[in-house]
């Protein structure tokens, strides 16, 4: 019912699944018949606490009964306890809000060159890399360097260029002298969960330094608490000048964030960028507890310990996995569709992502408990066999 009510009102911009969720608890949905599943999808990284999260839940309410929405007119008091929490945790000085993480991503490009065009200096490139995904907004669409995403929308924005990932050399090659910025995932997701090396990332750290290059990292689907660390970037020993999220920060609830240095963020004055919604009192209020909760005492090292135990249970059933901390990618062999494994796994009522190069994703609820990914691997495994 539900299928055929969908195909005909909703635009088919998705290949959706015939499933239609009803309620979750914890890491466990139900779908309208009561089937339970399994989920290690978190829509898509990013239901940070799981399903009907008691503190998450009650925050939520309770906000509801005060104000849902202002507008960036007036001070709103849970965005600026997320953006004190943000920039104390961070590298970072100052906060803006969006929506998403196409629109942090936007942000932060529009904020890279209003800081060269505050310079006077005639920078404005964007260096991305190859296989990356920013968005789809058509210059976060351009910053994705993988046609699948352009075809058919052109002409995208001029001012970026490609590099490859883990290949500094090629990066020295796009860079000139209008190079505002790079703008890189450490771990790319959509791409098929692939790491970039340390000693890249601290070269084009130094790179970026010495040419007074912004290090933008994308932290969409890698930030708080993902990967074991609340911010991805502190696994590699940088500071970036540009950190962009959204996903997980919400729990839930549509929000995104541009965390940014004094220095660049000045060049935001009143009229330059805004968004009606960005960091209204819902988002906030939801971001606040999940950011408390991420921060709790141990809950990070749990995070780093469970993703260690996934892959190892991963590798048990004889799969691949690549990433770090609850962002795992497991490629699989040509012969092995993930498409159709996940499809497999959602009937044996197991909730799994793909991702490009024939990537498993499996990107949790941070709650998930061990013996959760036991009943996750079971289920699996008969599916695999
Ligand atoms: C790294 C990264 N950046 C940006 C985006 C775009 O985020 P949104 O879909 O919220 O616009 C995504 C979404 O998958 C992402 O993974």
């Amino acid at each position: 019912m539900f299928v055929e009510e969908g195909n005909k009102y909703l635009i088919g911009n998705y290949a959706r699944y015939p499933v239609s969720f009803e309620k979750g608890e914890g890491v466990y949905l139900y779908d309208e018949k009561g089937k339970k599943y399994i989920d290690m999808l978190a829509g898509i990284a990013v239901n940070t606490l799981g399903y009907n999260y008691p503190a998450l839940t009650e925050a939520i309410c309770d906000q509801a009964k005060k104000i849902l929405h202002v507008s960036n007119l007036f001070y709103i008091k849970p965005q600026i306890e997320v953006a004190k929490i943000l920039v104390e945790n961070s590298c970072g000085d100052k906060v803006f809000f969006c929506n998403s993480g196409a629109e942090a991503n936007e942000a932060a490009i529009k904020l890279a060159r209003r800081y060269f065009y505050d310079k006077k200096e005639n920078r404005f490139t964007i260096i991305t890399f190859e296989g990356g995904f920013h968005g789809r907004t058509l210059a976060t669409v351009k910053a994705t360097a993988q046609p699948k995403y352009q075809e058919g929308f052109e002409p995208l924005p001029e001012g970026f260029k490609y590099a490859n990932l883990n290949d500094i050399e090629s990066v020295k090659s796009a860079l000139d002298e209008n190079t505002a910025a790079v703008m890189i995932e450490l771990i790319q997701g959509e791409g098929g969960v692939i790491p970039a090396e340390k000693e890249f990332v601290k070269e084009l750290y130094t790179l970026c330094k010495e040419k007074g290059i912004l290090f933008i990292v994308d932290e969409v689907q890698t930030g708080i608490g993902r990967t074991g660390k609340l911010f991805a970037y502190e696994h590699f020993g940088i500071e970036p000048d540009i950190i962009t999220l959204a996903k997980g920060l919400g729990g839930g609830v549509p929000i995104g964030a541009v965390i940014a240095k004094e220095e660049i963020a000045k060049s935001f004055i009143p009229g330059t960028h805004g968004s009606t919604f960005g960091g209204n009192y819902l988002a906030t209020a939801a971001a606040k507890v999940v950011l408390q909760e991420v921060l709790k005492e141990g809950f990070l090292e749990e995070v780093e310990k469970k993703g260690e135990y996934l892959k190892k249970k991963l590798k048990e059933i004889g799969l691949n996995p690549r990433g770090k901390g609850l962002m795992i990618g497991c490629p699989l062999p040509e012969e092995k569709k993930a498409s159709d494994i996940a499809s497999k796994a959602l009937e044996e009522g197991l909730v799994i992502g793909t991702a490009g190069g024939n990537t498993l994703r499996f990107v949790p609820p941070l709650i998930i408990t061990e013996k959760e990914i036991d009943e996750a691997i079971d289920i699996l495994k008969k599916v695999i066999d």
